[in-house]
């Protein structure tokens, strides 16, 4: 009675007409599926953006840049910061998250994400390669290090049998949780719900903000808190090149006190499409890309340098408490809206859909700590099926910062040579092995 109160209270009729034209059970699922939603959040979502005309650019007072740890700063303190860190590591107290619920659209994978065979000589999975990761800094600190998956409803069966299937790559199984996101109905520009087939309608996750609130609602929280977890490391499952729980990060988060902390880049170009780190109106911010004033995106200095040059990541550390807080009052992320074509029964239609965003948590926090990383180092994302953060980039991007750290180590490597490196290779046992000889074919590094 509810649900059908709601669909007439906002003109919902096509909708209560398809309900009636449906079977017993066409309709159980049907009805199911829709009262798992918040239908009212979204059509006053609509209400409130249809009200408000200069979107996507919301007006600030002042954008200014943030203070930054910079490489030369993190590179000079590097031996008195990284001690916290390990600490921390090594007393069990940090857990890693990878949001990994997205639609993937860009990429045109018919398969999650995370599933991709991305690696340069093994085609390791997103997946495969940060449970490795994981599992080895549990074998480097001596500790389970707990890994954290954030799916949605349509993708998490699939996940969990990928994981099982084959065998956590290494983890063991206790210590990998999987939770759902939300999901919320997209919407026509004259707020109608979209009816996708018979038993369902059109609907998106609810951003991977939605991460913060999922996160505390299945309970994962109080259980981690209980297992003495302070932090969580947290990052996107399109990125292979994340240094997970980054010992020096962690250990300038501890030693800032903040409650949230996040790792930029230089842009590549003042077009990128990174959310921009600055100070909007006095406090810390993340501007996405759409949503950034253009005189401020190619804004250059004396030298000719973007003044807004840090570029979010998507990597942070963040507070299991600071989590707590954020839901304390019913969840205090607010909602951006994206507009989107879509195709429906081969037509192509106009969608709006809403989200929250991780990084909007940052005006939340009372601390906050934002260190520099390079983008050879840390970012190469999968984002688009051709040119700019395509699979073809990304294998690049690895294949160069193995080569990169096989010659920090010591290890000669012929060039246009493909090599990969284990997460968990000890490089400096591989260089002694080695003895000098040089790599000369293409080859997986165990
Ligand atoms: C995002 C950031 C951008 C940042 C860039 C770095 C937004 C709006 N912007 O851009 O500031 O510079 O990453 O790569 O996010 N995800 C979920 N659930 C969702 C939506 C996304 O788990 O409902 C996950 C995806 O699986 C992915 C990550 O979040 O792991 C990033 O999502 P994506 O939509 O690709 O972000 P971008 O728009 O590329």
């Amino acid at each position: 009675d509810k649900l059908f109160e709601v669909l007439k209270k906002y003109g919902q009729e096509h909708i209560i007409k398809h309900i009636d034209s449906l079977s017993k059970s066409e309709k159980d699922i049907f009805l199911k599926n829709l009262s798992s939603m918040n239908l009212e959040l979204v059509f006053n979502l609509h209400d409130h953006f249809s009200k408000i005309k200069d979107l996507p650019v919301k007006k600030h007072r002042e954008i200014k840049p943030h203070p930054i740890i910079d490489i030369e700063k993190l590179r000079a303190r590097k031996n008195e910061i990284l001690p916290a860190g390990e600490e921390c590591i090594r007393k069990g107290e940090t857990a890693v998250m990878i949001v990994a619920g997205g639609q993937g659209s860009r990429l045109g994978y018919p398969y999650p994400k995370g599933m991709y065979p991305i690696s340069p000589v093994k085609g390791k999975s997103l997946f495969h390669i940060f449970a490795e990761k994981v599992c080895a800094l549990s074998l480097k600190y001596k500790v389970s290090i707990p890994l954290l998956i954030m799916t949605n409803p349509e993708t998490n069966q699939m996940i969990k049998d990928f994981f099982r299937e084959n065998k956590f790559f290494g983890l063991d199984e206790k210590n990998v949780f999987f939770f759902n996101q939300e999901v919320l109905p997209s919407l026509t520009p004259d707020r109608k719900l979209i009816i996708k087939d018979r038993t369902t309608i059109f609907a998106n996750p609810d951003g991977h903000g939605g991460s913060l609130k999922a996160v505390w609602k299945s309970g994962l929280i109080d259980r981690l808190e209980s297992h003495g977890i302070k932090r969580i490391f947290y990052c996107h499952i399109d990125n292979p090149l994340v240094n997970v729980n980054d010992p020096v990060f962690l250990g300038w988060h501890i030693k800032e006190d903040a409650e949230f902390s996040l790792k930029v880049t230089k842009k590549r170009n003042a077009e990128e499409k990174v959310g921009h780190f600055v100070m909007a109106d006095g406090g810390p911010s993340i501007i996405e890309y759409i949503e950034f004033p253009d005189e401020l995106r190619n804004k250059r200095d004396e030298k000719g340098n973007l003044v807004f040059w840090a570029g979010s990541i998507g990597i942070h550390f963040i507070e299991t408490s600071f989590i707590r807080k954020l839901n304390k009052d019913g969840f205090a992320l607010p909602y951006h809206r994206q507009v989107k074509k879509t195709k429906l029964n081969d037509k192509e239609i106009e969608v709006w859909k809403f989200e929250t965003f991780v990084f909007d948590a940052l005006p939340f926090a009372d601390r906050v700590c934002c260190v520099e990383t390079l983008r050879e180092e840390e970012f190469a994302p999968l984002k688009n099926k051709e040119g700019e953060d395509s699979p073809e980039e990304v294998k690049k991007a690895m294949i160069n910062f193995y080569r990169k750290e096989l010659t920090e180590a010591g290890i000669k490597v012929s060039p246009d040579v493909k090599i990969e490196i284990s997460p968990l290779c000890d490089l400096e046992a591989l260089a002694h092995k080695l003895k000098g000889e040089e790599i000369k074919e293409d080859r997986y590094i165990e």
